[in-house]
């Protein structure tokens, strides 16, 4: 605390991210990166912009990736918006469209950095209860709001809603914006930017971080109707014109464009996030129907917070909230074969 901080910064609760620890041989399970690393594509094309046009700034726009994403998703790039990681383009989506003088709902268990952002901008914030099983009932979203966020599917639960559903909230607001955080659909979810074209107060965010391994790029994305797309630009042409660099302008291209890679990894993932699901069970856990790149599962005889003590002890870092509801759950990241192995090794000396 300092006489120097203005009251905003002095009230302000962050969000925490997942440790990145420096120990050696970790199992690092906690902060849902992806375990196969990104396309050679990806890395030849970064390699490539390594020259002397890095002392020219990037284009500001960032027309070619928007561009690439626009053919790969059939939308038009007007209706693309790009961000430093999709945090930078939740942070302007709360600031340029949730401020409308009613609550924002979202749900009690979901991205905690949807807090922080009406923290920082002075927003509102409502939390929705998700059902006893951990869902989004749509017709909870049928309530005065001035926006709407969910993530699909939902961290850290991993429950994915169905796209009927999803299109249900976004029918049933059609004077607000619903927002879906679309940061883990690659990985068994239908993307709803099918339905953007229908409804012109759908936003989704994906991000390049996950199913695309590229979480050290910062590389996020909005597609939306180019009304709700302008917004975005005008908040962020009034904070930081150039948000990605040429390397990761590059780097994105070249992960859209190397679908098999994107194919391969992703179905690796799930093979080995169905593995470690099956595991889990065999040993009493509870695991929530996951299609994310993580679960989210409790044992009945063992309290979250040992069972995490207990695996970092034995160098496997996994994610626990302690938090009302969900503190007997942990949150682990899918991991390569080995790692899986090891942590369900580890997981047997302690149940
Ligand atoms: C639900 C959700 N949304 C958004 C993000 C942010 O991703 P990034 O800023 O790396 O694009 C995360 C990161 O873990 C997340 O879990």
């Amino acid at each position: 605390m300092s006489k120097f901080w203005s009251p905003l910064v002095k009230n302000l609760t962050p969000y925490v991210p997942g440790e990145q620890p420096k120990m050696a041989n970790l199992v690092k399970l906690n902060t849902n990166e992806n375990p196969f690393g990104p396309s050679p594509k990806v890395v030849e094309a970064i390699t490539a912009e390594l020259n002397d046009n890095l002392r020219l700034y990037p284009d500001p726009e960032g027309d070619a990736l928007k561009s690439t994403i626009a053919r790969y998703y059939g939308v038009q790039s007007d209706q693309v918006f790009l961000g430093n990681g999709s945090d930078e383009v939740l942070a302007h989506i709360f600031y340029g469209l949730f401020q409308h003088g009613q609550p924002v709902l979202y749900p009690d268990i979901t991205y905690s950095f949807y807090p922080v952002y009406c923290g920082l901008y002075n927003i509102d914030g409502k939390t929705v209860p998700l059902t006893d099983s951990f869902e989004i009932n749509p017709d909870d979203y049928k309530q005065p709001n001035g926006g709407i966020i969910f993530p699909n599917p939902n961290a850290p639960t991993g429950r994915y809603l169905a796209l009927d559903k999803v299109e249900a909230i976004v029918a049933a607001n059609p004077e607000h914006v619903v927002v879906v955080d679309e940061a883990y659909v690659d990985f068994g979810g239908e993307s709803a930017i099918k339905l953007v074209g229908q409804y012109p107060n759908l936003l989704v965010t994906q991000t390049l971080s996950k199913a695309r391994s590229l979480a050290g790029l910062r590389v996020g994305f909005a597609v939306g109707s180019a009304e709700l797309i302008e917004a975005l630009n005008r908040v962020k042409n009034s904070f930081n014109s150039y948000p990605l660099d040429r390397l990761a302008l590059a780097g994105a291209i070249a992960a859209f464009d190397d679908e098999n890679w994107f194919r391969a990894t992703t179905e690796g993932v799930i093979g080995e996030r169905d593995w470690v699901t099956s595991k889990l069970e065999a040993l009493g856990f509870e695991v929530l129907p996951s299609k994310a790149n993580f679960v989210f599962a409790r044992h009945p005889d063992h309290a979250g917070e040992t069972l995490a003590k207990g695996l970092r002890e034995q160098g496997v870092i996994v994610r626990h909230f302690n938090k009302p509801r969900i503190s007997d759950f942990l949150r682990i990241t899918t991991g390569t074969a080995d790692q899986n192995k090891r942590l369900i090794e580890c997981l047997v000396t302690l149940v």
